[in-house]
């Protein structure tokens, strides 16, 4: 498909990788990104892997008229993916102002603007977390949404009913919220990847940092957890098969194939991944004996949460095909490439 798609957040984690993947697939692809949590550097990797230069405009999406301005002048675009968010759990807690400032006034310019365009074709990032404290797993998307664990969950869950409303009072637009559970990994390149800020929060690169020596050990947050082998359960899904998801939500909006104007896809694995198998995983990949020790549980940690992905599978027509060690060898490779380069 040759049409025009604006990718917001492109130049992050997910948005490069699935920029790649639109670019494969013969999508023109536009991205917004302010730079607030990426690098130009990002745009450059993008075009030696995929040979084409998508076209690129730092804008701060909180930027109302800028916004409107950029609509003006795109009017030929056919769809929206809308990545830019601000998404630390923890900071949300400190400082919620900045995540429903960041993660909801942009949503809503933008679907203010969606009329000035080709065709209004809407792609949100949604997350697990609107889930909440679910009592079991696998979580179908029929689930009932608890209450949001942090601000930054509630921006999703937010998010997710702004566009539900905005579907409702018009039919001319078509939306997807895909619910992420836990991205990782990196391209196969190894030329794009999760850069994270400062201690990484999240597992993965955690345990990368880890076995290349930034990080002197990793504390394994409970044993004692109604699982397997007592450690927390998630749903581990790599970047690469999470982008082309939004490839296949973008043609199913854009062919008018959706049998709702708003629709809710999980997108993870289906398959749980304990903590302990993540580490052998790492080390089964990487060779290196990860130095770890067990800790106290995380406040706001559930024993286990992982995606039925049976709706996705079905109507969308995708499945993610990387293994939990293909993933991990990504995120090794990336972390070796990063550190090469310092
Ligand atoms: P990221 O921080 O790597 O990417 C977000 C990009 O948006 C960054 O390049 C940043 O510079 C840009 N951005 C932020 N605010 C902006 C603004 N106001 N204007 C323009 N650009 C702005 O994050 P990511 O991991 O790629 O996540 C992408 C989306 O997926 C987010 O909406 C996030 O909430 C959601 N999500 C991520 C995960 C995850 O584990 N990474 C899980 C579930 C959902
Ligand atoms: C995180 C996000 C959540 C988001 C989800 C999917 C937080 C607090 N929550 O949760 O909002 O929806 O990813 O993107 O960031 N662990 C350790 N040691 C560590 C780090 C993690 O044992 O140093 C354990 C955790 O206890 C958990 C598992 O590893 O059991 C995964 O943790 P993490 O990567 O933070 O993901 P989630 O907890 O699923």
């Amino acid at each position: 498909m040759n049409k025009k798609i604006l990718v917001t957040g492109g130049l992050g984690y997910i948005g490069s990788h699935v920029v790649v993947e639109l670019q494969n697939e013969g999508f023109q692809v536009i991205v917004i990104d302010n730079l607030s949590n990426s690098s130009m550097d990002v745009l450059d990797k993008i075009i030696e892997i995929t040979g084409i230069t998508p076209l690129f405009e730092k804008i701060d999406l909180r930027d109302k008229n800028m916004v409107s301005d950029f609509f003006k002048r795109h009017s030929d675009i056919y769809g929206v993916i809308h990545f830019a968010a601000s998404k630390a759990v923890g900071e949300s807690s400190n400082n919620p102002l900045k995540y429903y400032e960041n993660n909801i006034s942009p949503l809503v310019y933008i679907l203010q603007q969606l009329e000035k365009i080709k065709d209004q074709n809407f792609i949100f990032s949604s997350s697990c977390t609107v889930y909440g404290q679910v009592d079991k797993s696998p979580i179908t998307e029929d689930t009932l949404l608890k209450k949001a664990e942090s601000p930054y969950g509630n921006t999703k869950k937010i998010g997710e009913q702004i566009i539900e409303d905005t579907c409702k009072i018009n039919n001319n637009l078509n939306a997807i919220s895909l619910r992420y559970f836990n991205p990782i990994g990196a391209h196969s390149s190894a030329k794009i990847g999760e850069l994270p800020i400062g201690i990484p929060q999240n597992l993965v690169p955690f345990v990368t940092q880890t076995g290349i020596g930034i990080r002197e050990e990793l504390s394994i947050f409970g044993k004692d957890y109604p699982t397997p082998d007592g450690t927390c359960i998630r749903d581990y899904i790599h970047v690469v098969d999470l982008a082309k998801a939004h490839v296949i939500a973008m043609k199913r909006i854009i062919l008018k194939d959706n049998s709702d104007n708003y629709e809710v896809f999980n997108l993870g694995t289906g398959k749980g991944s304990s903590v302990l198998e993540v580490v052998n995983a790492f080390e089964e990949i990487s060779g290196i004996k990860l130095n770890y020790m067990f800790s106290e549980r995380r406040a706001g940690d559930i024993a286990a949460a992982f995606a039925d992905t049976q709706k996705a599978n079905k109507i969308l027509g995708w499945k993610s095909e990387l293994s939990l060690n293909e993933a991990m060898l990504s995120a090794w490779e990336w972390e070796k490439k990063i550190n090469s380069n310092i």
